[in-house]
């Protein structure tokens, strides 16, 4: 498995991961994802296995100035690379784009019921600290967790 760096030419590839991984109303729409993966705040990583696209991440907040927050937009394997470590690789990817832009957290949203996720997030040291009700529709609440990147020492 190699991690990588999103180019423009992989945008159809990781919108039909996007389209196995979340039905709607869940699921990104298609040019909404297009401002995303493009926009200057943000980093894209894409995780490939025999050069095939497994899965990708998204982080927001990257280039903000020291102490800011960076949040995970996604993180989207496709069934059949799961269980393999290709997430817990892409977490890790987007953790050190968030150190060396000195984010001080990185933070997401996850679905309550979405158990395999959690457990991932609470492996890589993520912290529940709130939910938030009706946070996707159709009423479903999310959990919010964050992992403390740095502490800003006083004075
Ligand atoms: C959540 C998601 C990204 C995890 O991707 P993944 O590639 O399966 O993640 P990993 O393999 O790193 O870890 C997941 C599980 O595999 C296990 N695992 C990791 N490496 C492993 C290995 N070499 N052999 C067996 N199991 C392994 C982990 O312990 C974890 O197990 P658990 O879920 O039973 O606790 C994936 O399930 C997914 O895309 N889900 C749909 C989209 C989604 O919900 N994204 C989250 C949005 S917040």
């Amino acid at each position: 498995m190699q991690s990588r760096p999103y180019t423009p030419d992989d945008f159809l590839t990781l919108y039909a991961i996007e389209e196995v991984c979340f039905q709607p109303p869940l699921r990104f729409d298609r040019d909404y994802m297009w401002r995303l993966v493009h926009s200057r705040g943000t980093a894209t990583w894409i995780a490939e296995e025999n050069g095939r696209m497994a899965g990708f991440a998204i982080v927001e907040g990257i280039r903000k100035s020291i102490g800011a927050a960076a949040y995970i937009l996604t993180l989207e394997v496709l069934p059949e690379f799961r269980h393999r470590g290709i997430g817990s690789e892409l977490l890790r990817c987007v953790e050190d784009s968030a150190r060396v832009a000195n984010a001080a957290t990185l933070g997401l949203h996850v679905d309550a019921t979405n158990a395999g996720a959690i457990r991932l997030y609470e492996a890589h040291g993520f912290r529940c600290e709130g939910r938030e009700e009706n946070f996707y529709p159709p009423g479903r609440a999310a959990l919010i967790y964050r992992k403390v990147l740095h502490t800003t020492e006083p004075g």
